[in-house]
């Protein structure tokens, strides 16, 4: 089946967002795995309750107050590390499926997109770093609206620049509450379950659960 556009998640669907940690394994040491999912964790909290609050700052500070924390929070890792993992975390890589699935979909005569919480030169960083930006046609970023997924505003930034009805743009997300509010929304929704995680927000489910992207 074939739709007019196809919007991706960014980080956790097209961007691994635990590469930067695992770049610096060795140095993080024995805890890498609990201090990165921790460092998405905070990150993402943050996002939501900013949302409800108003209080937008964007997911660049956020990334960094989230770091902060998690080096608190998951004690023996060396402070000093702190501009290394952003660092890494500005040029993540792209999952290896990535270039070739955008590409496929592309020469169909989709649009291809980006909707992500990310800040714009985040985005276009990552985007550049992945050499996707020859296979990408746009990048919506909430920073246009000062609020975050899943308020509704954020999926409407697809559908009122392409002029299209929500139920001809395929969404793809790892994350599965990004997936419930994009269902919400009306779009035809693809739950990337890279991670094999159990299904949650029954009554918001996608049309599909696909293990990568590679079979969209
Ligand atoms: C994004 C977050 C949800 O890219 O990963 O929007």
């Amino acid at each position: 089946m074939s739709h007019a556009a196809y919007v991706f998640d960014a980080y956790g669907t097209l961007f691994d967002v635990h590469a930067a940690v695992r770049r610096h394994a060795g140095d993080v040491g024995p805890n890498y795995q609990a201090f990165s999912e921790m460092w998405r964790a905070k990150q993402l909290e943050y996002s939501w309750t900013r949302a409800l609050m108003g209080a937008y700052a964007d997911f660049w500070q956020l990334t960094e107050q989230a770091l902060d924390y998690t080096f608190k929070r998951v004690g023996g890792v060396d402070p000093a590390l702190r501009q290394k993992l952003l660092d890494a975390y500005w040029k993540l890589d792209c999952y290896p499926e990535v270039p070739a699935v955008l590409k496929a979909l592309r020469s169909r005569g989709a649009h291809i997109a980006i909707l992500s919480n990310g800040s714009p030169s985040m985005l276009a960083s990552a985007v550049k770093n992945a050499a996707l930006d020859t296979v990408i046609d746009d990048i919506f970023s909430v920073d246009a609206l000062k609020t975050y997924k899943t308020a509704p505003s954020v999926y409407d930034l697809v559908t009122t620049h392409y002029r299209l009805y929500p139920n001809v743009v395929s969404f793809q997300s790892s994350n599965r509450w990004d997936i419930a509010g994009a269902t919400k929304f009306g779009f035809r929704t693809v739950w990337i379950n890279r991670a094999n995680m159990p299904d949650e927000y029954f009554d918001l489910g996608p049309s599909l659960i696909l293990p990568s992207l590679e079979s969209l």
